[in-house]
């Protein structure tokens, strides 16, 4: 019971953020006009900003320090890029909700009992409502936006993404409330799974950069051209070439991390010309936070 309260509060510090925000740039990107989809990606944002409160609240004393020392939870950057981000676009973000992370203590010193496993299986339903419910909007938003119905500012390619990630975070919640723990994908699926993703953000960087900003668009592309080998290597590759692989893809994301980290300082550092909220920056710098942590316990020899 211990381990399925640690796992689902972690699981949402990180997932539960990421949905947030996914709720925010979906509301961000539509025009005055789409008052219905405004208000629903709305009603997701408060959604996921209520869930990822009453983690915070129960996570403190519980959480493991690798989760909270490796920056997929929040960043060096991650207020200042909400208060940009808010004042940016006029809608709200509970900056406190950053503040309590900043604040959370690792370690199993809070007893586990019967009314804290309560809490927290209450909470995994409410978030599992709240991600069916914003899983089907995703879905709805790229049926309409292929058949050309729906204008946003974000690209077919970032809605499909961000349902991949909600659909991953989905299995994980799924796997706790049957089995009470969870069955990690085998390394390859997760490898081809977040090389994706690492390839993609490279690909949306790329093209929400100022084309005046030569440099950066050609490390962006490089580092897509990067991930889309692993990506490939990733599928075709046989058990015995695993340690290998896992070893390449460690050394490519840490310079990716490197990469992110810049471009975030760059960003809301006001140095950069683009069209990339601030807390897109910080966004896609956690998830390669998140995937670095993953990567290293494996080598570790974790599974
Ligand atoms: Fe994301
Ligand atoms: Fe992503």
């Amino acid at each position: 019971m211990k381990e399925y309260v640690r796992l689902s509060l972690e699981t949402h510090l990180f997932f539960g953020r990421i949905m947030k925000e996914h709720s925010f740039f979906l509301l961000a990107g539509f025009p005055a006009k789409e008052t219905e989809f405004i208000r629903r990606a709305d009603q997701f944002r408060e959604e996921f900003e209520d869930g990822l409160r009453k983690t915070v609240r129960l996570a403190d004393g519980i959480v493991g320090e690798c989760v909270l020392r490796s920056g997929e939870v929040v960043t060096e950057f991650t207020q200042k890029a909400e208060c940009q981000t808010k004042n940016l676009t006029g809608i709200p973000i509970d900056v406190k909700i950053t503040e309590a992370e900043e604040r959370l203590h690792a370690g199993s010193c809070v007893m586990v009992n019967r009314e804290m496993v309560h809490h927290v299986k209450m909470l995994n339903r409410q978030m599992l409502r709240s991600l069916n419910g914003l899983i089907a909007l995703k879905e709805e938003i790229l049926t309409d936006m292929t058949r050309c119905r729906l204008y946003t500012t974000n690209y077919p390619l970032l809605i499909e993404h961000i349902l991949r990630e909600a659909k991953m975070y989905r299995q994980i919640l799924s796997e706790l409330e049957n089995r009470g723990r969870i069955f990690a994908p085998d390394l390859k699926n997760l490898e081809i799974f977040w090389n994706q993703i690492m390839m993609e953000h490279a690909q949306f960087i790329r093209g929400l950069l100022d084309p005046t900003e030569c440099e950066l668009i050609e490390t962006a592309d490089e580092f897509a051209e990067d991930y889309c080998r692993l990506l490939k290597e990733a599928r075709e590759q046989d058990a015995r070439a695993t340690n290998a692989l896992t070893a390449k893809i460690l050394r490519t994301t840490r310079q990716y991390q490197r990469f992110k980290t810049a471009g975030t300082e760059g960003i809301t550092g006001c140095e950069i010309r683009s069209i990339i909220l601030p807390l897109l920056a910080d966004h896609v710098l956690r998830e390669a936070n998140h995937y670095l942590r993953i990567l290293e316990h494996v080598q570790k020899g974790g599974n």
